[in-house]
């Protein structure tokens, strides 16, 4: 593993590049030195769209980048309003993020600079309906890209481990073979190179990370094939049980929605001159399996019962993600550390969850 805050090696001259258009966002914005977690932060330096606001991981996102950089610099949007009380502490706008004009109008109105790209369609939910679902994905992220190209906005895309595939080293590492077989994969891997398109050839500031399985409280998660990972708890708390429809060995990467948000906000202020990869990074912070997260809970829960029910096309899906990831080039390039392991994520969900 590299060491964390080392410097990352020079990249290697690009036949492709062409010198970023005056209009993209100038470099020395994103070199703050960054620090998610101290005390009353603010950074009034960016005015911020974030697209999909009302999933699992923009009711986080939203409130955060509002603390950070403050209320009125964050405009919300998603195709559906959310609850009255969800967002209330800053603007709000129904968008579908597929319809280019009006992301175009959405930034110019807001005068943003940064836009956060959540809207998707998961994993799960995707297999239900693909052309659907590359649709959404794809054409979402073409609208963004496009607006960000003739705005001169920093772009931020989220990848997932499931742009992974068949033959993946263990543990999958930052740059390998790329063969995912569901249609979410697939547009995040399309999704990771288009963005490094706009990067090399337009100079669009795009960053991503690869996340694996994200575990929260609150917002439900959205269709994908790591909500067991979530749900357990609900189900610990309310009845004591649960049915997972993964099996009890089934290892994948996850990680707890705090230190999530925290990689969102760290990697868009990373010194853009430490960066040699930009979309994406892998980053992690444990290993779980249904079996051993029910070990975990029954710590605190010891009448807790696990049963397995397992959904073939969610299970196929699980199976052909990498057990593990190699995130070192996200410690090395921008500092990434994340802050919960499986223990102390536990331990706060539960009492998040039995706190309603
Ligand atoms: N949650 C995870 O475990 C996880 C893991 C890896 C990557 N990601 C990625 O992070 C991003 C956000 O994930 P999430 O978990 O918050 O998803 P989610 O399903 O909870 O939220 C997605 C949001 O996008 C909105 N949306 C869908 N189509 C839209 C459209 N056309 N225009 C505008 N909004 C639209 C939905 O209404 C929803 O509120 C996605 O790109 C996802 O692939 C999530």
């Amino acid at each position: 593993m590299a060491t964390p805050g080392a410097a990352a090696p020079a990249r290697a001259p690009d036949p492709l590049y062409i010198p970023a258009a005056p209009k993209a966002v100038p470099t020395a914005r994103r070199t703050t030195s960054f620090k998610p977690s101290g005390p009353g932060e603010r950074l009034p330096v960016k005015r911020i769209l974030v697209t999909g606001a009302g999933g699992q991981i923009g009711s986080w996102l939203v409130p955060r980048l509002r603390e950070v950089y403050g209320s009125s610099a964050v405009l919300a949007t998603d195709l559906r309003q959310p609850p009255a009380d969800a967002l209330e502490a800053g603007p709000f706008r129904v968008l579908d993020a597929t319809d280019g004009s009006a992301v175009g109008e959405a930034v110019a109105s807001h005068r943003a600079d940064t836009v956060y790209h959540l809207a998707a369609i998961l994993s799960a939910v995707g297999e239900r309906d693909p052309l659907r679902a590359w649709k959404i994905n794809m054409d979402s992220l073409e609208a963004v890209l496009e607006v960000a190209r003739e705005r001169g906005c920093a772009v931020f895309t989220p990848s997932s481990i499931a742009a992974f595939g068949a033959g993946v080293p263990d543990p999958a590492p930052q740059d390998t073979i790329m063969r995912p077989s569901t249609i979410y994969g697939i547009s995040k891997v399309a999704g990771e190179l288009l963005c490094d398109y706009y990067h090399r050839r337009w100079g669009v500031d795009t960053r991503g990370v690869r996340f694996p399985g994200l575990i929260s409280y609150g917002s439900p998660p959205g269709g994908g094939t790591t909500d067991w990972a979530v749900d357990i708890f609900y189900q610990a708390v309310e009845k004591g049980s649960y049915t997972c429809f993964l099996g009890a060995d089934s290892q994948l990467d996850m990680m707890y929605m705090p230190d999530a948000v925290d990689a969102l906000l760290q990697v868009m202020e990373a010194d853009a001159s430490r960066l040699v990869h930009r979309n994406a990074f892998n980053v992690t912070a444990m290993q779980l399996s249904p079996a051993v997260l029910a070990d975990e809970i029954r710590k605190h829960l010891p009448n807790f019962t696990i049963a397995y029910d397992i959904d073939p096309v969610r299970q196929a899906i699980a199976n052909s993600w990498p057990d593990r990831i190699d995130d070192s080039a996200a410690r090395a390039e921008w500092g990434w550390s994340p802050s919960f392991d499986m223990a102390s994520m536990t331990a706060d969900m539960l009492q998040h969850v039995r706190e309603g």
